[in-house]
């Protein structure tokens, strides 16, 4: 299915930047997109007309699939500028097998290697200037796939657009976040599509997640369909449990994104000699470590926030604070993921990739 096109990338150039219209010290996450965007059509089997033109709106037939049965899938991913100027990604290579992977299982075309990062690394050169330079500001940047055949009949859009937006963010704190254990409500199941960037899979935590914010949680971490007795992950973050000094995640299996940030924060933990165990992890293991002094952090680890420490869990009814630890490794995984990133330290494990 991965049918590569040998059409050459086309380009307009907007007339005019609008990067004198923004605010750069106010920006909202992911409400301000720059200049350019790339674009690029499937129909009769194959990728054709890849284009970087002006950031603007797309005519769509509104029977096209996506409206009505939710084919859509995307990425998330950050450049970084350095302090002499130069902009970096971050294992960009796990995004594009990753956007593949989730493709396949909603039973959408592969994009072809070759394009996406001749697009990405073009569309990062025009845009250079939106990429702001600091320890936590970055440009986020949004590939996804939308079905854009019309029809209403149920079945695999025979046409597809992928496309890449690319949206200035400022270094956030969020403040430590409070979560809450599902009890009810499930992200995915065995066999869904958990493991997927699917659109349809955030869509559907919003509901629980509106519930927990209500009382007062702002974020879920979610467990096991089945008995809702493992840990799995959080809204957009795999998540870590500190106990003791060994660290503990969820394995990877068809219910759970595989994280670029969590594969990343074990393989610096194996660097530093700390223990991690990927087994399935739990809520009574956990709870009862809240309770014995055990349980030393909880973070959540991921692209847009890379390390969020969790300050307090629910569940049952019970809400269980967590001291921040003097040698928190939240915040060590934090700073030593970002001196990579913005190519303060070395990079061991070949993770950096220059653009320009
Ligand atoms: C459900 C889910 N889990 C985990 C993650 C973290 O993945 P990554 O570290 O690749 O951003 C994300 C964010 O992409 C996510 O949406």
């Amino acid at each position: 299915m991965n049918s590569s096109t040998a059409q050459k990338l086309a380009i307009q150039r907007t007339e005019k930047s609008r990067i004198d219209q923004v605010d750069f010290e106010n920006l909202v996450f992911g409400n301000i997109f720059t200049d350019h965007m790339f674009e690029c059509d499937y129909k009769d089997g194959g990728w054709h007309n890849p284009i970087i033109r002006p950031y603007g709106p797309l005519t769509i037939s509104p029977a096209a699939k996506v409206f009505h049965y939710g084919q859509a899938v995307f990425e998330g991913m950050k450049a970084f500028k350095d302090d002499q100027g130069k902009v970096w990604l971050f294992r960009p290579e796990e995004n594009y097998k990753r956007i593949n992977k989730s493709c396949v299982r909603l039973a959408m075309p592969e994009f072809p290697r070759d394009v996406f990062f001749e697009a990405l690394t073009t569309l990062l050169k025009m845009d250079k200037e939106w990429v702001i330079p600091g320890q936590g500001n970055s440009l986020y940047i949004r590939p996804f796939v939308i079905a854009t055949q019309a029809g209403v009949g149920a079945s695999p859009s025979t046409e597809y657009k992928f496309m890449i937006l690319m949206s200035p963010a400022q270094a956030y704190y969020t403040g430590d976040v409070r979560v809450e254990i599902a009890e009810h409500f499930s992200r995915s199941a065995n066999g869904g599509v958990g493991a997927a960037k699917a659109a349809g899979n955030y869509a559907a935590q919003f509901y629980p997640t509106n519930l927990a914010k209500d009382r007062g949680f702002q974020q879920i971490i979610w467990t096991d369909a089945s008995s809702h007795e493992y840990l799995e992950e959080a809204g957009t973050m795999n998540v870590f449990f500190r106990v003791n000094d060994t660290l503990l995640t969820a394995p990877i299996s068809d219910r759970i994104l595989d994280g670029v940030t969590r594969k990343s924060v074990i393989a610096l933990a194996k660097q530093d000699k700390i223990a991690v165990e990927e087994r399935r992890v739990l809520v009574s293991e956990i709870v009862e470590a809240a309770k014995n002094g055990t349980l030393k952090e909880i973070f959540g680890a991921g692209t847009a926030a890379v390390i969020s420490p969790v300050s307090a869990f629910s569940y049952q009814g019970q809400v269980y604070e967590l001291k921040k630890p003097d040698d928190s490794y939240a915040a060590k995984f934090k700073q030593e993921l970002m001196d990579i990133q913005y190519n303060r330290s070395e990079d061991p494990f070949g993770w950096r990739f220059e653009v320009c």
